[in-house]
């Protein structure tokens, strides 16, 4: 008997066939092709499959996600492309999930009749910031962001953060950032928001910005707890971890700036020289490029690698996640993108936090002041300070302070994906809404 007729007179094989057969929901998912983007999305697309259903994830040429054993039943779809025709099966296409600076696909979700749900991959206050930006008086705003002495001033409405906080470009003109903002907020035709956050650590923000936005707003993260979805587009160099294992416990201070800050010469020296006088272990994640100077480290000065080579080691992309759980590691000096600080209050590490653009800067003050993990750096970077910050977080009293105050919110964290959870609840609540007839019209 062919395995084809075996399996056809199996007794329990019609009902079997009828439910192969049954129509799937199909979610289809629109990243910005950037790792802090594409990261939390493939997060998003693992919770979601988790809860049956079928993942498209709509990809550009460039920066893809390639599919791995993690995805295996993933189905990459490249635009050019006929996108949402192109499923090759009988799945229903039950919303487009784009990430909020991909709103056009809102436009394309409306042409095939189909709900949109933004997913906003920055943290709900940031996210409120752009809303409250989207409106200002941009004539006003132009000259106040000019002057000097405001910008140690508290932003009215937005305590604890200041003018100099906001989540402006170090891309680009604010008239142009202010433009973009009005149409990441402006969610339109779309029947909903998730953020990747928690109510533990921005209630009110979450709260206000539900009052803001005319649809519901569902915060289900942290999406790296919920959904681990392994999803690096650069090679991870894991030589590391056998440096960080031959390491004293809670020594190393790991330095990453994420995938797009820049860095000039003169303060990568300055930090070798304030890590090297601090006297602790240092693993630098120095992505090629990031020195604007140079195209990795050859063009340094000589000083420099002379320093490094004292205490530290340096890494083109390391893996992480992996390097944030390991017991060696006691500081995390981070650019603070929204995907970092989740990461590093999930495993309960204290920051450094040196911002460098957007919602960066939201999120360093956030640290410091809100959740109190954080040393921030400010001004010119100069190697006396860097060597007390990284004395205090990794050798002072204080810094034991801060990381009992950052392992307190990680297992909030925790609590809020588990069953009963803040952020499970909300995932559950969202699944539901798209069983309702009139999700499209929320
Ligand atoms: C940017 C913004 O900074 C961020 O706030 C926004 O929400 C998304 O876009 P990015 O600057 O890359 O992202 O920072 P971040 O959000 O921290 O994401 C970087 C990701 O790359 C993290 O998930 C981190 O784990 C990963 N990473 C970084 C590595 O895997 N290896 C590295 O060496 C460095």
């Amino acid at each position: 008997m062919s395995l084809d007729l075996y399996i056809r007179f199996r007794p329990d094989q019609g009902e079997r066939m009828e439910e192969e057969k049954r129509v799937k929901r199909r979610i289809v998912l629109v990243p910005v092709p950037a790792q802090g983007h594409v990261t939390p999305i493939m997060q998003l697309g693992k919770a979601l499959h988790s809860k049956d259903f079928s993942i498209t994830v709509v990809q550009t040429q460039y920066n893809r996600v390639t599919s791995s054993k993690d995805f295996s039943d993933f189905h990459f779809l490249t635009i050019p492309g006929q996108l949402l025709k192109e499923q090759g099966d009988h799945d229903e296409v039950v919303c487009v999930v784009y990430d909020e600076y991909m709103h056009f696909s809102k436009a394309a979700a409306m042409e095939f009749q189909l709900p949109s749900v933004v997913f906003s991959t920055t943290s709900a206050t940031a996210f409120l910031c752009r809303s409250v930006l989207a409106k200002v008086n941009v004539e006003k705003f132009l000259i106040d962001m000019k002057d000097v002495e405001m910008q140690d001033k508290l932003f009215p409405g937005l305590h604890p953060l200041r003018y100099k906080d906001l989540p402006t470009s170090a891309f680009g003109p604010i008239e142009s950032m202010l433009r973009v903002y009005s149409k990441t907020v402006n969610t339109g035709t779309a029947s909903a928001v998730i953020i990747n956050s928690a109510s533990c650590l921005e209630s009110s923000s979450l709260a206000r910005l539900q009052q803001e936005l005319q649809v519901p707003v569902y915060p289900i993260g942290p999406l790296h707890i919920a959904a681990s979805a392994p999803s690096s587009l650069l090679e991870e160099d894991r030589s590391c971890i056998e440096w960080l294992n031959m390491q004293k416990p809670r020594s190393v201070m790991y330095i990453s700036l994420g995938s797009l800050a820049l860095m000039e010469t003169k303060d990568a020296v300055e930090m070798a020289w304030g890590l090297s006088n601090s006297n602790q272990p240092f693993l630098w994640v120095i992505r090629p490029g990031s020195i604007p100077s140079s195209e990795w480290t050859e063009s340094l000065p000589e000083e420099f690698s002379k320093l490094v080579s004292e205490r530290g080691y340096i890494v083109k992309w390391a893996p992480q996640m992996e390097v944030l759980r390991h017991p060696a590691v006691g500081g995390f000096w981070s650019h603070c993108g929204w995907n970092s600080t989740l990461e590093s209050i999930g495993e309960g590490i204290p920051m450094i936090c040196r911002p460098f653009t957007g919602d960066q800067k939201v999120n360093a003050r956030y640290l410091e002041r809100a959740w109190r993990n954080g040393v921030q750096l400010e001004g010119e970077l100069e190697k006396e300070a860097v060597e007390r910050a990284v004395k205090r977080l990794l050798v002072d009293e204080e810094g034991a302070e801060m990381r009992k105050s950052v392992v307190d919110l990680k297992e909030k964290l925790e609590a809020s994906v588990r069953s009963g959870g803040s952020s499970c609840s909300s995932l559950d609540n969202f699944v539901n809404s798209l069983k309702t007839k009139n999700f499209m019209h929320q």
